[in-house]
This record gives structure tokens, C-alpha cells and sequence, in this order.
């Protein structure tokens, strides 16, 4: 009925009206809320933007200590989610760990999955920032073949995390505060970016009112592709590639412009920004930050540097507006924490979750909201007459 206009890939059509997030493409702003980026990094906390992200303003002293607080008592997964764990494979891929144990999730908390019930939803938005966590770390020690370490609620949020993922039973485990500060402030750069491909995923499965352990599941699923949040790990493989061939950077550039087996430059260009991404801009100073101050020297990061400044001055990447995104230096410091590449895209899902939960959060209080159904332009055949003789 009507017109249907076709935006393929959603280039010009809004799906939505949003106050959670802000981006000028052209001017490299991005803010939450209306607080620049800049800003909410140098200055705040994972979970205070979370809770800023959902509920619209920044919380007071006691609201934040309360939400800590919630959080801090629903770190612990059922135990019996342990078993779903050794059902899979040692070297199942985390991503899909998680999108899977996110889904399961639903099953332990049946009874407050109502969508429309305030107090359902807000214990289960609190169950999934606290848990979300535990089941990665989970995750990344099932793929080492080592123990999973309960959650230590006297730490902080990252710091649990942390000593999660690299901590052990036979020892005491001492978190390194630039490395906490550091990925704090990575997480902080990944908590929300309007409608990007997992957050409209998750808004289109929320319309449905389907639950939001569902909705945030397949938000995770749509965020592993290697044009989305999977870039991270794809940027490191290619760096560890460059490295490998020996061919140097100039060559690999070539067959990017060349488009060669439709190579792409991973961690480079993006659908909104055409100026620079202002949250790559402060990963570059992270990494600089956290490999110098854990003494790490990392030929890769010099590799991503040196990529970076050729296809800069590259008339193929200029006419096209084609810059180091979020992703591009990422993989080079969580490696240097620790972080197995498989891990890169998981981290970026801990640092999505309170994008995700906002939106449904919007999503699902707006009386307005219809369920998503985008129209198609059919190019198939007209009608036909069935053969009679078959
Ligand atoms: N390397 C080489 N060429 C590229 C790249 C790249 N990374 N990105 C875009 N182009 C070219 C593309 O081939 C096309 O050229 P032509 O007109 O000659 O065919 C032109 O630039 C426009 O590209 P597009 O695919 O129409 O742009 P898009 O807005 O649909 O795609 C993108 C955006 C992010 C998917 C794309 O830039 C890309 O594939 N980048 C690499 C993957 C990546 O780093 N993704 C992370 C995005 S940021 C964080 C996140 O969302 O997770």
C-alpha cells in the first residue's frame, strides 16, 4: 500500500527516534546523552554510564552505590549452567558461547520475563550487566582448559572481571590498575552507538516483545560478523598476516585497492563517520598508554601504525572518507592484556550490553512502538499457471 521507497542497507531511512546517542558523521561527534565522549571517558566509570545510558541523566552518589550494589549481588550464574559450558566444544568460538548462554539465561528467570512490568524488566537489565561478565570469563577459561573462578564481589566491576579471565585457584591475583583504568575506559567507548546493526537487531526482536534476554542474545549474534563488532578480531588477524607474508604494508595496501578476494583494510571506514571516529582517536592513546606502561613492545601496533598512515595519504581512502574506526587499535591492547584474539569481540559485547539494554528499555516505553516489519520490492516472477502435467 502506498510507496515503498528501497533504502538497501538502511543508508537514508531512520527506523526510529532516539534520545540515548548523538552522532555528527561529518563533524567526528559522538554523545551519550549529550555529554561529549571525550568527557564520559576521562571522567566517569562502565557503570555509571550504564545507568546514565538507560535512565537518561547522570545518577546521584547513592543511585549509583545502589546500582553497584544490585549488581555486585547478581555476579553468580545457576549452577547449573556450568554443565551447558562442558556440553561444548573446548574450542567453541566465545561469541557464540555468549549469544547461547545469554539465551539460556531466560530459562532460569521464567517467571520475570514480563515486558511490560517495570520491576521485571529492571531485574533482569541488572541480571544481564552482572552476569554478562561472569559467563565471558566463563567462556575464556573453558577455551584455555582451566577452572572458572567465581566472581569476587569485594572488587570492582572490571577488576572482578579481570581476575575472572586471569586469575587462578592456586593464586592470589593482583589487578594492574592501568590495565583496569584502561579497559574501563575501552568498555566506556563501546557502551552505545544509535542504531549500528546489533542495537537495531535488538530493537527489531524487542518489537516483537519478545524478552529482552532474547532481544540482547540475538544483539550478539548480529555484533560477531566481521563488519560489525567481529572487526576487532579480524583487524588483529590481518595485522599478524601483514606480519607473517613478509610483503610489507604497501603491497597489502595495494590489494586492498585492488580489491583483491574483496580484501578490505579491517578497522577502517564506516557507514556514519566520514571525517575520523572520535573513539579511535582515544583507543590510539590507550594503546600508546597501556603497552608503554606495561613495557610491552608489540610489532603489530607498529604494523597498525604504519597501515594507518599509508592508507591515509592514499587517494583510494580519501575519496572515499575511509578512516581507522573504533576497532582499528583495540585488538593491539587487549592483546597486551592478555586477551586471546577469539575474546576481542566479546569484550566488545560487555562494553555494548547498556547500549542495547537502553534501546529496548526506549524502545519498549514508547506507546508508539509497532512491531518492525520492513517492506520488500518484489523482483520475482509474475504469476504463473501451475504445469497440469508434472
Ligand atoms: N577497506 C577498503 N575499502 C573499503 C573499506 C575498507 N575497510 N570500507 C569501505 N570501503 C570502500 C568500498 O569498497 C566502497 O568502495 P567502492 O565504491 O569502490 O565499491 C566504498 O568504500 C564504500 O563502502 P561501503 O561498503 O558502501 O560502505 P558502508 O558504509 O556500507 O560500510 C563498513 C561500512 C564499516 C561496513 C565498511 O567500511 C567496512 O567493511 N569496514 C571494514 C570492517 C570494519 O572495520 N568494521 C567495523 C565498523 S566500526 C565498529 C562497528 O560497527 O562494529
Amino acid at each position: 500500500t502506498g510507496y515503498t521507497t528501497l533504502d538497501q542497507g538502511f543508508v537514508n531511512t531512520a527506523s526510529t527516534k532516539s534520545a540515548i546517542t548523538y552522532i555528527d558523521g561529518d563533524e567526528g561527534i559522538l554523545r551519550y546523552r549529550g555529554y561529549a565522549i571525550e568527557d564520559v571517558a576521562k571522567n566517569s566509570t562502565y557503570l555509571e554510564v550504564a545507568w546514565m545510558l538507560i535512565h537518561g541523566s547522570l545518577p546521584t552518589a547513592d543511585q549509583l552505590g545502589e546500582f553497584e550494589e544490585k549488581i555486585r549481588r547478581h555476579t553468580l550464574l545457576h549452577e547449573d549452567l556450568r554443565s551447558f559450558f562442558s556440553a561444548l566444544p573446548k574450542d567453541a568460538h566465545p561469541m557464540s558461547v555468549l549469544s547461547s548462554a545469554v539465551s539460556a539465561l531466560s530459562t532460569y528467570y521464567e517467571d520475570s520475563l514480563d515486558v511490560h512490568d517495570p520491576e521485571q524488566v529492571e531485574i533482569s537489565t541488572i541480571r544481564l550487566l552482572a552476569k554478562l561478565p561472569t559467563i565471558a570469563a566463563y567462556a575464556h577459561k573453558k577455551s584455555l582448559g582451566q577452572a572458572f573462578l567465581y566472581p569476587d564481589n569485594s572488587l570492582s566491576f572490571v577488576d572482578n572481571f579481570l581476575k575472572m579471565n586471569f586469575g587462578n585457584m592456586a593464586e592470589e591475583y593482583e589487578v594492574n590498575p592501568v590495565v583496569s583504568k584502561a579497559l574501563d575506559r575501552l568498555l566506556i567507548l563501546h557502551e552505545d552507538h544509535e542504531q549500528n546493526a546489533s542495537t537495531s537487531t535488538v530493537r527489531l526482536v524487542g518489537s516483537t516483545e519478545a524478552n529482552i534476554f532474547a532481544s540482547i542474545s540475538a544483539g550478539i549474534n548480529a555484533l560477531y560478523g566481521p563488519l560489525h563488532g567481529g572487526a576487532n578480531e579480524a583487524v588483529l588477524k590481518m595485522l599478524g598476516e601483514i606480519k607473517r607474508s613478509g610483503e610489507g604494508v604497501e603491497k597489502y595496501v595495494e590489494r586492498v585497492k585492488n580489491k583483491e578476494d574483496g580484501v578490505r583494510l579491517m578497522g577502517f571506514g564506516h557507514r556514519v563517520y566520514k571525517n575520523f571516529d572520535p573513539r579511535a582517536r582515544l583507543v590510539k592513546e590507550s594503546a600508546h598508554e597501556v603497552l608503554d606502561s606495561l613495557g610491552v613492545k608489540d610489532d603489530l601496533l607498529d604494523i597498525a601504525m604504519e597501515l594507518e598512515s599509508v592508507a591515509l595519504a592514499d587517494d583510494y581512502f580519501i575519496e572515499r572518507k575511509l578512516y581507522p574506526n573504533v576497532d582499528f587499535y583495540t585488538g593491539v591492547i587487549y592483546k597486551a592484556m592478555g586477551f586471546p584474539t577469539r575474546m576481542f569481540t566479546v569484550l566488545f559485547a560487555i562494553g555494548r550490553l547498556p547500549g542495547w539494554i537502553a534501546h529496548w528499555r526506549e524502545m519498549n516505553d514508547d506507546p508508539k512502538t509497532k512491531i518492525g516489519r520492513p517492506q520488500q520490492l518484489y523482483i520475482g516472477e509474475p504469476a504463473r499457471e501451475w504445469p497440469s502435467a508434472r
